[in-house]
């Protein structure tokens, strides 16, 4: 791998990070009343966004549509089945309990992930009309309508959102 390339990775995942960061900041100051806070987080989130992208770009990470319903497949399926899986074991053993709810919740919406992007996969092209909504709470993704209660962790209807 070349320093390019390295640096490339690397300002990607610090770029996507500071985007999700300043959301989070943002969701923050709004509720703390500072609106123009919020506003500049947001739009400073957004700048990153253009950063990532384009360092993603860079990196030839993005492709064709099916290409890259693949290593998104690849990537939630490493998650799911190594990644979450030891976070979960260290997790409990160090008594995080809060990290071990975080990891479980994701390792298991992961999944789901899985599962939808290899539907999309398969049908790609004929892909039939459906809505999503994610649970507010565990991220738990869900295919046209909300469920009264979330599967994975119990949040009522009006927690999950739907997504555009
Ligand atoms: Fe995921
Ligand atoms: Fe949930």
């Amino acid at each position: 791998m070349s320093k390019t390339e390295k640096n490339l990775r690397e300002a990607f995942a610090g770029e996507s990070q500071a985007n999700r960061k300043y959301l989070a900041f943002a969701k923050k100051a709004e509720a703390e009343g500072f609106s123009q806070i919020a506003r500049l987080f947001r739009a400073a989130a957004e700048a990153e966004t253009v950063h990532a992208h384009s360092h993603l770009r860079e990196l030839g990470g993005i492709r064709a549509t099916k290409d890259n319903l693949a290593a998104a497949i690849a990537g939630e399926t490493d998650e799911f089945k190594n990644m979450y899986p030891q976070m979960i074991a260290e997790a409990k053993d160090e008594g995080a309990k809060g990290a071990l709810r975080s990891f479980s919740y994701a390792n298991e919406v992961e999944k789901i992930h899985a599962a939808l992007y290899q539907k999309a996969l398969e049908d790609l092209g004929k892909n039939p009309a459906t809505e999503y909504y994610v649970c507010q709470v565990c991220g738990n993704t869900v295919e046209n309508e909300a469920p009264d209660e979330c599967p994975i962790c119990g949040a009522k209807k009006e927690m999950f959102k739907k997504v555009d």
